[in-house]
Formats: C-alpha cells, structure tokens, sequence
C-alpha cells in the first residue's frame, strides 16, 4: 500500500475519526512493529502537526528507549517511574499533563514541549511501550485526544 493520507479539516474528534480508518488501513497485513508504529507516527505528526510524537519502548525490565517517532531529537532512554513517558508506563495508565513546568520529574527533551499526553501501549495484555505526543501549546489534550489515540494503539495489538 502506497498512497497519500486524506488530511481532515474540523474539529478534533472529526480529525480523528478521519485517521482512525485510514491508520487501520495502513497496518493491515503488516505485522512487523517498527514500521507500524513509524507509520502511526507519521500519521499522527502530519494530521495533527504535533511538536512531537513517537513511541518509547520497553527495553528490559526497568527502562524505556526510543522508538520510531517525528520531530525534534529527544531522550533515548528513560527509567520506569521517571518522567510522564516512565509514570505512564509505571502506572499503566494514560498521563494528560496540561503544564509540563507542572509535573513533578518531568523530562524535559526539549524546552519548546508545553504539553503532552502519554498512552501506554499493549501487546496481548502485555505492556510494549508508551506513546508519547507532546505539544508547543499549554493544556493541548484532553479526554477526546484519549479516546482515539486508544483506539488507534488498539489497531497494533494484533
Ligand atoms: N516528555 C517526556 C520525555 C520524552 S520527550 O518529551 C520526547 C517525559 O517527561 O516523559
């Protein structure tokens, strides 16, 4: 499959119900998980325009690394219950953080991210990784953003 993602105009929930197909379409029959999650990224990046997205990965027992992801260079590795992307992952659970100045331990990669949303992502009930979209914006998620991008991590656990 080659072909241009249809860029939604509107509202935030209409943009995601836009791209939830067309991100459902571009996994199909691909299983292999470097090109799924960069495509999910990609997708992300050029719908939305986030500073950043990408995903950090569970490498061994108490870290994360950096995973195919569009923006600015970040952090390649972070420690389980450090920062949104570790609370995330430790917590095993969805992190809106309004102002990252804020959030206790938070991991600055770069001075220009204002806010951001960090979703865990699963694997057959297993914990692979987190998703992590930070915005140049104060307060740019919310419980809509929640909703589709688990909807859109849930496309991966095949
Ligand atoms: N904001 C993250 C660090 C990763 S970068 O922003 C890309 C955090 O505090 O977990």
């Amino acid at each position: 499959m080659a072909e241009d993602l249809r860029i939604a105009k509107g509202s935030k929930e209409e943009q995601y119900q836009n791209l939830l197909p067309q991100i459902g379409g571009l996994l199909q029959g691909e299983n292999n998980q470097v090109a799924n999650l960069a495509n999910i990224a990609a997708a992300l990046k050029e719908q939305f325009n986030f500073f950043w997205v990408g995903f950090y990965l569970v490498d061994g027992t108490d870290e994360l690394v950096l995973g195919p992801f569009q923006g600015p260079i970040a952090c390649t590795r972070i420690k389980k219950g450090r920062g949104v992307c570790g609370g995330a992952w430790a917590q095993e659970k969805t992190l809106i953080v309004p102002d990252v100045e804020l959030f206790p331990g938070h991991i600055a990669c770069s001075s220009l991210s204002r806010s951001e949303i960090v979703l865990p992502v699963y694997n057959q009930g297993e914990i692979i990784g987190v998703l992590d979209v930070d915005s140049s914006e104060l307060d740019s998620f919310d419980e809509i953003d929640e909703k589709y991008l688990v909807q859109i991590l849930q496309l991966l656990d095949k």
